[in-house]
């Protein structure tokens, strides 16, 4: 039955569950987000929810769901789309997938951070429409790994994972800022605890791995900006609220950091006319940092045995605690 739901899911954002002694559910069996009037249709008396998310999880729908549901699976890591107070006012209990995209995201992380750094986009395109006259020596410079200070905002699994790929590109140093040291983590990486002005200050390579939370929400904005060097490059996989994208393009465009790489924006998508996008030194990628076929598999299984188990009134295997 597992297997069949994680199926299910892979092709379908979102199915319901009226009853869990004969597990019945209505799915959205598209890869589109299902429409917001046909959700609060659809989750009428339904006593679990499994969502992605695209779906805004707030008092609209927990009201148009009713009293029954006791349990909201979310396939996501990041909460930032659910309304944590009206989920608690209610006693609905909360799935998560952390942890089966760790590698995923972390892999994706490296690979934006060296494109970014090494003007990849720009240099495929350059080959591609003729601007590859003859090799250069300055031509599409970038930035190297080697020797280079990489700064971690918000240090957790994901942190951690990204700091363990980009080891062997010979860094020197890894340093971090959190709301508090996480020494376990950091040990695992030998980061040093700074805080968030050094961390500005000494990183060449700054990636930004927190949750989105009211704390967190546009903390990479000009005051962060002005501090770091001009030669630095700036990493965004967690969420595009923790920056302060008119602080950002402002920074890119003067030249007062290098580049950013960005999986997350605000909104999601961003509009093709964004400013962003006339940057040639900024690269943005439409949320895709844990999109690869094993993970998105391992976070449909999680999400369906986080909302079964949820039903049963079992312990979740990845419950967020509230
Ligand atoms: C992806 O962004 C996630 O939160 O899982
Ligand atoms: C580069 O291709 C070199 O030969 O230095």
């Amino acid at each position: 039955l597992y297997f069949t739901l994680s199926l299910f899911f892979l092709f379908s954002p979102s199915f319901f569950i009226p009853t869990f002694l004969r597990v019945q559910f209505e799915l959205w069996d598209s890869d589109d987000p299902v429409p917001r009037q046909e959700l609060l249709k659809k989750v009428r008396g339904c006593d679990g929810l499994l969502c992605v998310l695209t779906e805004k999880i707030d008092a609209e729908v927990l009201d148009a769901a009713g009293p029954n549901l006791k349990v909201l699976s979310t396939m996501s890591v990041g909460f930032d789309h659910l309304s944590l107070d009206e989920l608690k006012k209610r006693g609905i209990r909360i799935g998560y997938t952390p942890e089966v995209l760790t590698d995923a995201v972390a892999e994706l992380t490296v690979a934006l951070l060296l494109a970014t750094s090494r003007r990849l986009i720009e240099a495929t395109h350059e080959a591609k429409t003729g601007g590859w006259g003859t090799w250069r020596t300055l031509w599409l410079c970038g930035h190297e790994l080697a020797d280079s200070t990489v700064g971690i905002l918000g240090l957790g699994r994901i942190g951690v994972a990204i700091a363990e790929r980009l080891k062997p590109f010979k860094v020197k140093k890894f340093i971090y800022t959190d709301v508090e040291p996480r020494p376990e983590l950091a040990e695992m990486i030998q980061a040093e605890y700074v805080s968030m002005d050094e961390l500005a200050r000494r990183s060449d390579f700054l990636a930004a791995c927190c949750a989105l939370t009211p704390e967190t929400q546009g903390i990479c904005n000009k005051k962060l900006f002005s501090k770091m060097k001009s030669t630095s490059i700036f990493i965004n996989t967690s969420r595009g609220g923790v920056v302060n994208q008119e602080d950002l393009y402002e920074a890119l465009s003067t030249g007062r950091i290098a580049g950013a790489g960005l999986d997350v924006t605000v909104p999601e998508p961003l509009p093709t006319n964004h400013p962003l996008f006339t940057l040639k030194n900024c690269v943005i990628l439409p949320h895709i940092a844990s999109a690869s076929y094993t993970t998105r598999n391992a976070m449909s299984a999680l999400a369906a045995n986080n909302l079964l188990a949820g039903l049963r009134g079992e312990p979740m295997p990845k419950e967020l605690p509230l």
